[in-house]
């Protein structure tokens, strides 16, 4: 009979039989899968496991900050990296979605395995991999750890790729994590946060990426993301966010003309990510939301919202 306070108890036996007093490196990303990985862990080996959250530059606006110190707040061992400069200088100039990919999987590989180094002795490389997961590394094209593979074998694998593999939540269903979650008791602002892709607004930013455009779109993200928390939206959709477009239309503001940015917002429900249906927001949420965006974000004079859904569109517009 399976129950989350029996797999955790279970889970944490195991744990401690096979590393014993190892120590264990583990990447958070700020999402549910990763955040129940790394508490589960420490409650089995404590101060042994190492965790490593990178700031890639294109999360959330404020997000690096509030999580990390939510992290901390959790008890986790856990180091902030700050290697947003790097990221950005790696993708100066890229516009294709999958270069940008890579750029983003081969930084985020140098600075793991940098910090990685830094861990005298680390016997183990813990994922926060779910059963989707394992299913979907079989026919995947695109994912992350696809990403890290495909383009990293240049000269052999990072140190950090020849540790040993420990996969605690490998059998596990996305609801079932979050009942575990539940009763190891991470905080529901963890454990409700929408799915946000590893390369972040990377892919939401069509054509270029410069720090202008990242700080434009962290604004119009934040405006949205927050007016659905504020209209009791955000817990009913599965996912939801903004595109920048490589797009300038022309508006009037004043006596003036202007010349300026447009933002795509799309908001889907779904199960898996696999399919996916737009979101019937309220015109009167998309109404203030649009208008705050436009007020409030310099550069942007334009707000469109995405009905398309998957298939045959993608919930990423890259
Ligand atoms: P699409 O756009 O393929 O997205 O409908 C399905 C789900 O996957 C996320 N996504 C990614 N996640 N690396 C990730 O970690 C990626 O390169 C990536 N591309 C898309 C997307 O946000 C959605 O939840």
């Amino acid at each position: 009979d399976w129950t989350p306070d029996s797999f955790v108890e279970e889970t944490v036996d195991e744990l401690q039989n096979k590393l014993g007093n190892d120590k264990v490196v583990l990447g958070l990303s700020g999402g549910v899968d990763s955040s129940v990985a790394a508490v589960l862990l420490h409650k089995a080996i404590g101060k042994n496991l190492y965790c490593i959250f990178v700031n890639n530059g294109l999360l959330r606006k404020n997000e690096f900050e509030s999580v990390l110190e939510q992290y901390e707040g959790m008890g986790l061992n856990v180091k902030g990296v700050d290697a947003s400069a790097r990221f950005l200088n790696a993708l100066a100039g890229i516009d294709d979605p999958e270069e940008k990919r890579k750029a983003i999987g081969r930084s985020f590989i140098e600075v793991f395995d940098d910090e990685a180094h830094l861990i005298e002795d680390v016997k183990w490389l813990a994922q926060g991999t779910i059963y989707p997961d394992v299913i979907e590394s079989v026919s995947a094209t695109g994912g992350p750890s696809a990403t890290i593979k495909s383009h990293h074998n240049v000269g052999g694998l990072p140190d950090f790729m020849k540790l040993k593999i420990v996969e605690p939540l490998k059998a596990l269903f996305k609801d079932e994590v979050r009942r575990v979650g539940i009763s190891l008791g991470i905080d529901s602002s963890i454990l409700g946060r929408h799915p946000f892709p590893g390369p972040g607004l990377a892919i939401r930013i069509l054509g270029d990426i410069t720090s202008e455009k990242v700080r434009i779109l962290q604004e119009v993200d934040s405006v949205f993301i927050n007016g659905l928390k504020e209209w009791d939206l955000y817990d009913k959709i599965w996912q939801a966010g903004a595109m920048l477009l490589p797009v300038n239309s022309v508006g009037v503001m004043g006596d003036e003309r202007t010349y300026e940015k447009c933002v795509a917002l799309r908001a889907v429900e779904s199960t898996d990510g696999m399919t996916a249906d737009w979101v019937n927001l309220p015109y009167e949420f998309l109404q203030k939301v649009s208008n705050d965006i436009i007020n409030k974000v310099k550069g942007v004079n334009r707000v469109v919202y995405d009905i398309s859904s998957k298939p045959p569109a993608t919930i990423e517009w890259e």
